[in-house]
C-alpha cells in the first residue's frame, strides 16, 4: 500500500520535532540511498536509488537526494573494511547533508536491510551512524519496513536488528501477512508530542478512499497476533540462517554463484559470470532466466532480479522446504551449467 511511505514522506517533512510543527518550514528535502526501494508512486519512486525504478518517468520530485550505500557485495570503493565502507559512506552522507544545509533536511529514509535492491544487508554499524547524523542534525529518521516490518529479517521489525529506533516506520507487506492489501504508518511519541502540541494547526492534507479500512485493520491485528503467538520472527530467524548454510555449500559447488546473503527469510543469490571479478549478468543474458525456469518446472518459484534471486518465502517455512528448495535449485545448476561464451 503506497500511502504507508506517502504519509511518512509527508509527516517528515510537515513536522519539526523541536520547535513544534512548521517551525523550519525549508526542512523539506529527503535523503535516500542507492539501492534503495521505495515504490513506484511519485514520493517514493523519487527515493529509490535505481535508474530500473526511475529512468522512465524523470525527472524526479526535487528535493530528493540519493546517497552511498555500504553495499558488502558492491562496494562504492573497492578494498576497503566494512567498518572503513561505513566510515566513508557516513562521512559522504554528512559532506552531502552540509552541502545541502542540514536545516533544508527533513528525513532520511531507508530500508533496514535494502529489499528488491537486492537483499543489501549492511555492516551493524550502519545504521547506528545514521541515526546519530540525523540526531545532530534534527533530521527523522524514516525506517521503510515494508518487507522487514512484522519479522521477515528474524526481529520484530528490521530497525531492531540494528538496535536504531526510527522516528517513522512505514510497513505494509508483513503487517496483513499479505492476506488484505493494508499499509500502515508508525510514528514515534516525540512526533507524536509535537503533533498534540501545535492543535488545530497540525492537518495532515492526506486521505484515500480507502484510508482506515477495517477489514485491513482487522487483517492487520489477527495476523499481527498469530506472528506473536508462533514467534514468527525467531522461526525466520533460525530458519533463515539454516537457509544460508545450505547455500553456501551449493555455492561451493558452483563457481557461477558470487554471493549468498541475507537475514531471516530473506535471502538473494547472486549470480556472476565470472567469481572473482564479480561480472554481473546482464538484463539480455539468458542463463540466469533459464535456471529460474527449470526451478519452476520442479516446483520452486524464484524471484528472479537480472542476476539475482530473491527468496522471501513465508515466515512459516520450515527446515525439510529448505532442504527441498535448495535441492531442486543445486540440481537445477547441476544440470545446466554455466559455460562462458
Ligand atoms: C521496501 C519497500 N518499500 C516499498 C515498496 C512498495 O510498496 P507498494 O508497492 O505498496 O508501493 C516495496 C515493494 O516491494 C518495498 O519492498
Amino acid at each position: 500500500m503506497l500511502a504507508d511511505r506517502e504519509v511518512a514522506l509527508r509527516l517528515a517533512s510537515n513536522i519539526d520535532v523541536d520547535r513544534k510543527l512548521v517551525g523550519e518550514p525549508e526542512r523539506v528535502k529527503i535523503i535516500s540511498f542507492r539501492g534503495g526501494y521505495h515504490g513506484l508512486h511519485f514520493g517514493g519512486m523519487s527515493a529509490c536509488g535505481g535508474d530500473a525504478w526511475r529512468r522512465t518517468y524523470e525527472p524526479m520530485m526535487p528535493g530528493f537526494i540519493n546517497c552511498e550505500w555500504p553495499n558488502l557485495y558492491r562496494p562504492p570503493f573497492d578494498g576497503l573494511s566494512p567498518e572503513r565502507l561505513v566510515e566513508l559512506c557516513a562521512g559522504l552522507l554528512e559532506r552531502e547533508i552540509n552541502y545541502q544545509q542540514p536545516d533544508t533536511i527533513a528525513a532520511i529514509i531507508a530500508e533496514p536491510i535494502q529489499g528488491a535492491g537486492g537483499v543489501n544487508v549492511p555492516p551493524a554499524s550502519w545504521f547506528p551512524k545514521v541515526r546519530e547524523l540525523c540526531d545532530r542534525y534534527k533530521i527523522l529518521l524514516i525506517a521503510d519496513e515494508v518487507i522487514t516490518g512484522l519479522g521477515r529479517a528474524g526481529t520484530l521489525f528490521g530497525s531492531r536488528l540494528w538496535t536504531t529506533k526510527p522516528d517513522i516506520m512505514s510497513m505494509a507487506k508483513g503487517v496483513t501477512s499479505g492476506y488484505i492489501p493494508f499499509g500502515a504508518t508508525l510514528i514515534n511519541q516525540r512526533m507524536a508530542n509535537a503533533w498534540d502540541a501545535a492543535g488545530p494547526r497540525a492537518v495532515v492534507m492526506h486521505g484515500y478512499t480507502y484510508s482506515g479500512h477495517p477489514v485491513g485493520c482487522a487483517a492487520g491485528l489477527a495476523a499481527i497476533n498469530i506472528a506473536e503467538r508462533e514467534n514468527l520472527a525467531e522461526n525466520a530467524r533460525t530458519v533463515g540462517e539454516y537457509f544460508l548454510q545450505k547455500l553456501a555449500a551449493v555455492r561451493d559447488k558452483h563457481e557461477v554463484i558470487g554471493d549468498i546473503r541475507g537475514r531471516g527469510l530473506m535471502i538473494a543469490v547472486e549470480l556472476v559470470k565470472n567469481r572473482k571479478t564479480r561480472e554481473p549478468f546482464s538484463p539480455l543474458d539468458r542463463y540466469p532466466g533459464e535456471i529460474s525456469n527449470l526451478c519452476v518446472s520442479s516446483g520452486v518459484m524464484l524471484r528472479t532480479i537480472v542476476n539475482k534471486f530473491i527468496i522471501s518465502p513465508p515466515l512459516i517455512f520450515t527446515r525439510a522446504h529448505v532442504d527441498e528448495v535448495v535441492d531442486v535449485f543445486d540440481r537445477a545448476l547441476t544440470r545446466h551449467p554455466y559455460k562462458p561464451d
